[in-house]
């Protein structure tokens, strides 16, 4: 594998610490952790060097995304990675069986919503009774003023693409319930975002 193929994004430096702080009381130690939309790869192979009996599961739609993944992979020697899956999330159908736990890093606000509905629908199929899917990124939230920056942030968005934008977490959440998935905790991050975590019932 090239590791020219290695892309990066600086934000991964700044929230994988504050990322990992809330995975490490959350996942299982060993199953397989699915990651949908990993992106440069940057975040999996952190996680997957803090959780070694895991087996990381990558996916991106992107070709150039998950050769930078398999990139990134090689070159930390990471056994515990598989190779990155060609996953949309919004596809009715996705090129995986089951999970044991799902994680979506920064997808819902820089995708259509139909992107979230097939995540809901998809977690909801894979994961068993019990079992978490976690979601890190910026919301809108009933009874919180957007911050000055992501509301800044929103307005770029939806001006890239109209079917973009930050969502309103009450939104996402009518979709897990609805697709099984049982609302456990919201817990605010650094720079104004919140991971959120469901659990399938
Ligand atoms: C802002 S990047 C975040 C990447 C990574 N999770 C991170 O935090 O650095 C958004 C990612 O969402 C992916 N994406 C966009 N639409 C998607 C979809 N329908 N299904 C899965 N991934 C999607 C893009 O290819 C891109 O890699």
């Amino acid at each position: 594998m090239d590791q020219d193929a290695r892309r990066s994004a600086p934000a991964t430096q700044r929230n994988r610490d504050p990322i990992l702080d809330v995975l490490r009381p959350l996942l299982p130690e060993t199953g397989i952790a699915l990651e949908v939309a990993s992106g440069t790869g940057e975040h999996v192979i952190h996680f997957a060097r803090a959780f070694p009996f895991l087996r990381w599961q990558p996916s991106d739609p992107t070709p150039d995304a998950r050769a930078s993944i398999a990139a990134w992979t090689e070159a930390n020697g990471l056994m515990n990675v598989l190779s990155p899956l060609d996953l949309d999330a919004a596809a009715e159908a996705w090129p995986i069986a089951r999970a044991d736990a799902v994680l979506c890093i920064n997808m819902i606000h820089i995708s259509p919503w139909e992107a979230t509905e097939g995540l809901m629908r998809g977690a909801g199929r894979l994961l068993s009774a019990g079992q978490p899917l976690y979601l890190y990124g910026p919301y809108r939230r009933a009874g919180h003023p957007l911050a000055p920056s992501n509301a800044a942030f929103d307005a770029d968005l939806k001006h890239r693409d109209p079917r973009w934008g930050l969502r309103e977490l009450d939104d996402v959440t009518a979709l897990a319930e609805a697709a099984g998935l049982a609302f456990e905790a919201v817990i605010e991050m650094p720079a104004n975002n919140l991971s959120v975590i469901y659990r399938k019932r």
